[in-house]
């Protein structure tokens, strides 16, 4: 056996076989027939022994272009089989976990949905995010010194009286509670940053809060807030009624606008509370805002330089405005909702509106 037209022939018929195989048992079976010991390739590669030097070297080329030929047609087809056969082992083990019992809660056109609270806080979060604010969130339950202390909040102080705590006992030295507003979350960004030195701060930060309030239709012993903190050089309190403003025609609608008033918080200086339009009446005046026609929303002002100086930064570089207001309240506002204790009652006839 010495021409090539009968390797370009061995070759050829390694192709159809190695095509017709479909399966790893088919592949293998081929691929000892088309180039195992006994293959036609390679008792061709045996008979070179007895060749004289000249064919022996022109032959052995062919050969050996021969085998590689057959070897990369054997394994891009061992690929092929190999990607089939997994696809229908995966497609045959699928596991269908969901069961639909006719008449229950969750049928499929009746599936769970992210609880108001929690859409109302993305939404919010989305507004902050899209004018530069980063997400940041602190721990639920606090030492003393966050919620009240590094607040310019000393132990003694009336403001205090403006917090009903839920005091914990840990059996830890520190006074531990669980945290009445998301200032605190304030106080860590500020640590952190001063630590790491990565002022400055353009933050949110909302989460859950606690108060010893007895529930009514304004009030819930267990609320959510979100917390505003930017600390740059050059914060003037324009940029805080300009940052409200912004966010409240973005969240609310074009038509619902914010005003600021004076106020008291022992962490800001100014302080002031911010009241937006009252949604229902468009700011006609009406029951709900007592014929104002505005909704007081949250509390905000210039961070104390009491407040810089409990965590180490500098208040002649560096200015700042904080502002604070309730998740749930906003709910209540865009939505109409009369009773806040709607939010926690987890009745599925109200949860399914929105
Ligand atoms: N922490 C205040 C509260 O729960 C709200 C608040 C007021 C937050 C003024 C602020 C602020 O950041 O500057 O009543």
């Amino acid at each position: 056996m010495t021409a090539m037209s009968d390797i370009a022939g061995l070759v050829a018929d390694a192709r159809s076989a190695i095509e017709a195989a479909d399966t790893t048992e088919a592949i293998r079976h081929v691929a000892a027939t088309v180039s195992g010991k006994k293959s036609p390739l390679s008792e061709a590669s045996r008979a070179l022994g007895s060749m004289d030097p000249e064919s022996k070297k022109e032959l052995g080329r062919q050969l050996h272009e021969a085998r590689t030929t057959v070897e990369e047609l054997l394994e891009s087809k061992r690929t092929e089989i190999r990607f089939t056969e997994l696809s229908a082992e995966m497609a045959a083990s699928r596991l269908d976990l969901t069961e639909y019992v006719p008449g229950s809660v969750a049928g499929p056109d009746q599936r769970g949905h992210l609880h108001l609270v929690s859409q109302t806080r993305d939404a919010l979060e989305d507004v902050f995010i899209g004018m530069g604010f980063d997400v940041a969130e602190g721990p639920e339950i606090e030492t003393d010194w966050f919620n009240f202390g590094a607040l310019n909040i000393p132990p003694a102080h009336p403001a205090r009286g403006m917090w009903d705590t839920f005091y914990l006992d840990l059996g830890e030295p520190e006074t531990t509670l669980l945290r009445t507003h998301t200032s605190p979350v304030q106080i860590h960004l500020m640590e952190r940053a001063v630590l790491e030195g990565t002022l400055p701060i353009h933050s949110v930060m909302p989460g859950r809060c606690y108060r010893r309030d007895t529930p009514d239709a304004r009030h819930l012993a267990v609320f959510h807030q979100i917390e505003g903190l930017v600390v740059d050089r050059g914060i003037t309190f324009a940029d805080l009624a300009g940052t409200i403003e912004t966010f409240t025609s973005a969240y609310f609608g074009p038509d619902i606008h914010s005003r600021l008033r004076p106020a008291y918080f022992p962490f800001t200086e100014p302080s002031a509370e911010f009241e937006v339009t009252c949604a229902i009446c468009k700011g006609e005046g009406c029951r709900t805002c007592s014929q104002t026609g505005w909704i007081e929303l949250g509390g905000c002002g210039m961070v104390d330089p009491a407040v810089f100086a409990s965590v180490g930064i500098d208040s002649d570089e560096w200015t700042g405005f904080a502002f604070g207001f309730g998740i749930d309240r906003c709910a209540q506002m865009r939505h109409q909702i009369a009773d806040m204790r709607a939010l926690i009652e987890n009745d599925i006839r109200f949860l399914r509106q929105f």
